[in-house]
């Protein structure tokens, strides 16, 4: 698999400034694999981490039909790097002492820039999967949510920790876990903090696949191969559809179900 500058439509990142931020992303063909890669603080995430999500977002090449983030060592992510709770923060990128300080504006753009990391993940064109093992807390959570697809290992551990540190999950991930879960089953797992594992995350939808953790690399890649077998337009079409059903009445969705359909068939008798 190659190491990857990489190049698309923004400006690129190289693997250097991924390697300094605990990230590494790899281009192999239709596929790209990010790992979070600072086992040593569990994956922990900085708001460099969620530039640089950004970032390789912007600038994946076009030929990319997978994305698969994935966590090196025990753990998938720790979540938040808790030195932001410290006065001295994170070297470089303060601490929640000097965002607090912030003005609205400037506060409502730092947590937009941030958020900008987990949203592209949802979008058409990719289909991205989260290989979860052990502890996925706080913004690893939510990490995992943002794809549209998690397999976990039997020892994986999702906790929704912010409200115990008296915070809100502001990532992305309360729409999923909602759209997932329902409302109910979501105030009781964020706002208890609980831990969530394997079966009850299956049993949830929060998990499409759960396997023994030495098997989940062999997991992922089968489910990658599979979802590169389809045609890749109707793909993007499909998941369009899907996406935006939840928000849309049955007589809305079946209109938007005809207009896809419409541009698919002709696609189709166009190039035959
Ligand atoms: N930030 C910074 N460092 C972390 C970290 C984190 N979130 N989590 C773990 N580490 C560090 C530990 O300090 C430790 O460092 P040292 O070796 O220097 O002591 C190292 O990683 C290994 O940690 P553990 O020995 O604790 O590893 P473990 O495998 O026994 O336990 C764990 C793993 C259960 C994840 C535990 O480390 C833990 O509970 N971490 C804190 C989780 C947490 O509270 N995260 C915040 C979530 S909320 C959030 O994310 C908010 C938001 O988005 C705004």
């Amino acid at each position: 698999m190659a190491d990857a500058t990489l190049g698309g439509s923004t400006e690129a990142i190289s693997a250097t400034e991924l390697a300094e931020i605990g990230l590494r992303c790899e281009v192999d063909g239709e596929i790209a694999t990010i790992t979070l890669d600072r086992p040593e603080r569990r994956n922990a995430q900085t708001f460099a981490t969620w530039s640089a999500l950004a970032r390789i977002g912007e600038s994946l090449p076009g030929q990319v039909r997978v994305v698969v983030i994935r966590g090196e060592g025990p753990s998938f992510s720790a979540g938040i790097d808790l030195r932001m709770f410290t006065p001295e923060g994170v070297p470089g990128q303060g601490s929640f002492g000097t965002v607090a300080t912030l003005d609205d504006a400037a506060f409502e753009q730092a947590v937009a820039e941030a958020q900008r990391g987990f949203l592209w993940l949802r979008r058409p064109d990719i289909v991205s999967i989260a290989a979860v093992q052990g502890h996925a807390i706080g913004a690893g959570f939510q990490l995992a949510l943002s794809c549209d697809l998690r397999v976990v290992a039997e020892d994986v551990r999702f906790c929704m920790k912010e409200p115990a540190l008296g915070l809100v999950p502001d990532l992305t991930g309360t729409k999923p876990l909602v759209d997932i879960v329902g409302v109910s089953r979501a105030i009781e797992i964020c706002l208890t903090a609980r831990t969530v594992g394997a079966e009850e995350a299956y049993r949830l939808g929060l998990a499409e696949l759960v396997v023994p953790g030495e098997e989940l690399p062999a997991a992922v890649r089968d489910l990658v191969a599979a979802l590169l077998a389809t045609n890749r337009d109707a793909a993007t079409a499909t998941k369009r559809l899907l996406r935006a059903a939840p928000g849309r009445t049955l007589e809305e969705q079946a209109a938007a179900e005809r207009a896809e359909q419409a541009l698919r068939i002709r696609a189709l008798f166009a190039s035959s």
